[in-house]
């Protein structure tokens, strides 16, 4: 059947399915705009959103009664499986003792060692988002460097940084389209190159207005990415001769390993962000610093009256519910032994989308960083995050996953991510498989 048939067929079963959440999806114009709580949420493919009920560990209920095996885990932010026993009993503990404080916890201390052991940077701050702690490691870096630039990667994604939202036209620096409200123009803040190209890395850091690069180190938010061989070292070399500031985001990335990709392959970043998981979803984000970027900063800050006007921190950063919350996750959660178990999982899961895409033939390909797995409607990896966009399909994006959120399953949007928590089984991999299979057959 024709992509196109299969997508109007799967729409009907998706309405006829899901009343209430069609419903509450009426409902919410009277007070939502666009009818949702969040911009992108008028994205999901079957034209409203299903309405969640409950979620525990890999899987979720919606408002109709249907269950789901969940991979996309809040894209990431639940990548601990949903509520995990460990974080509740903590923030639930922590709730009745204290939210949020202006003054440090215990827990504080105990999550810093722990960041510095995974991660090998030498001190730390929380935020709340990761988009916060990007934003507060660009002006750190800007402070730092007396530099007005920063240099990031052409279909990079570091949540909503306004300094981020670029991209590449002909060689020049423009506004990604779709960027809402940019307070000056992009190229005034900010150079663009292609991942994976060293030489135009180092011809634009070559210009000595750069303050940093925020580089995740596979590029995750359009398909995955994978750096190639020597591209690390090439990028840290670059970096430290141009005197720029190497801020690695880990985010998504943390899908590596306990310690992120920069500790599964020994990076050497200045400045490192995560947020998202750290907290199994409680909003939190932690940016930290090698000890020689900690002593430049602790010179130059201002420990005076003027400490809390710098544009840096937030009244309910790094508040004592956020902290309990990270410390019982890597605590107990996201330990070294659960991301064997991830990872292991991820294995299965590639070989299952890669066997079937070779049996029926299409010019499709899989890719996996550590527990995340991605498929692309295209033959080749792609080495840039250009080569990646011009593989996007929309129409077969918005074809899967639906076929995917009809038979239980979901997967993240906008794109075809999978991502296994402590959690998921190999019968959750298995039932993915099969459907992908399923829909592998009727489009061939
Ligand atoms: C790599 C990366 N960094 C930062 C962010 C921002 O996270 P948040 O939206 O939680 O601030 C994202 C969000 O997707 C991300 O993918």
């Amino acid at each position: 059947m024709s992509a196109e048939a299969l997508l109007e067929r799967e729409l009907e079963r998706f309405e006829r399915e899901n009343p209430r959440s069609h419903e509450l999806a009426n409902e919410a114009r009277g007070s939502l705009l666009s009818g949702v709580p969040m911009p992108w949420m008028i994205r999901w493919p079957g034209g409203f959103p299903v309405f969640a009920a409950e979620a525990h560990g890999a899987r979720f209920r919606d408002v109709d009664g249907h269950e789901y095996v969940d991979f996309c885990l809040g894209d990431t932010a639940a990548m601990t499986g949903h509520s995990p026993e460990p974080t509740v009993r903590a923030v639930s503990e922590q709730v009745a003792k204290g939210i949020t404080t202006m003054l440090p916890s215990e827990d504080a201390l105990w999550v810093g060692r722990e960041l510095t052991r995974r991660f090998g940077l030498a001190r730390w701050q929380f935020a709340l988002t990761a988009t916060d702690a990007n934003r507060f490691a660009i002006r750190l870096a800007r402070e730092l460097t007396k530099r007005p630039k920063i240099l990031v990667f052409n279909w990079c994604y570091h949540g909503s940084v306004d300094e981020t939202f670029v991209g590449l036209k002909d060689g020049r620096v423009v506004s990604r389209e779709g960027n809402v409200g940019p307070p000056v123009p992009l190229a005034e803040t900010t150079r663009v190159v292609e991942w994976n190209d060293a030489e135009a890395l180092e011809r634009e850091l070559a210009h000595g207005d750069v303050a940093c690069v925020l580089a995740e180190p596979a590029l995750t938010n359009i398909g995955i990415v994978l750096p190639e061989r020597g591209f690390h070292d090439r990028l840290r070399g670059a970096t430290r001769g141009a005197e720029t500031l190497l801020v690695i985001d880990e985010t998504h990335t943390l899908c590596a390993g306990p310690g992120g990709y920069t500790a599964a392959h020994g990076l050497e970043p200045d400045l490192l962000t995560v947020g998202k998981s750290i907290g199994a979803g409680i909003p939190v984000a932690a940016y930290g610093f090698s000890g020689g970027v900690a002593e430049r900063l602790e010179a130059l800050l201002p420990a005076d009256e003027k400490a809390d006007v710098g544009g840096i921190g937030g009244t309910v950063a790094a508040n004592v519910l956020s902290l309990s919350a990270t410390r019982a996750t890597l605590a107990e959660v996201l330990t070294d032994e659960a991301f064997e178990r991830m990872i292991a999982l991820g294995e299965r899961f590639e070989a299952g989308v890669s066997e079937t895409i070779e049996r029926h033939g299409l010019p499709w390909h899989v890719t996996r960083l550590g527990c995340r797995v991605e498929y692309l409607f295209r033959p080749e990896r792609p080495r840039t995050g250009s080569e990646a966009a011009a593989g996007g399909n929309a129409l077969l994006d918005r074809l899967i996953h639906l076929y995917a959120l009809n038979r239980g399953i979901l997967l993240t949007p906008f794109h075809n991510m999978a991502l296994m928590s402590p959690d998921t089984t190999e019968a959750d991999v298995d039932l993915h498989t099969r459907v992908f299979d399923e829909a592998a057959s009727e489009l061939t």
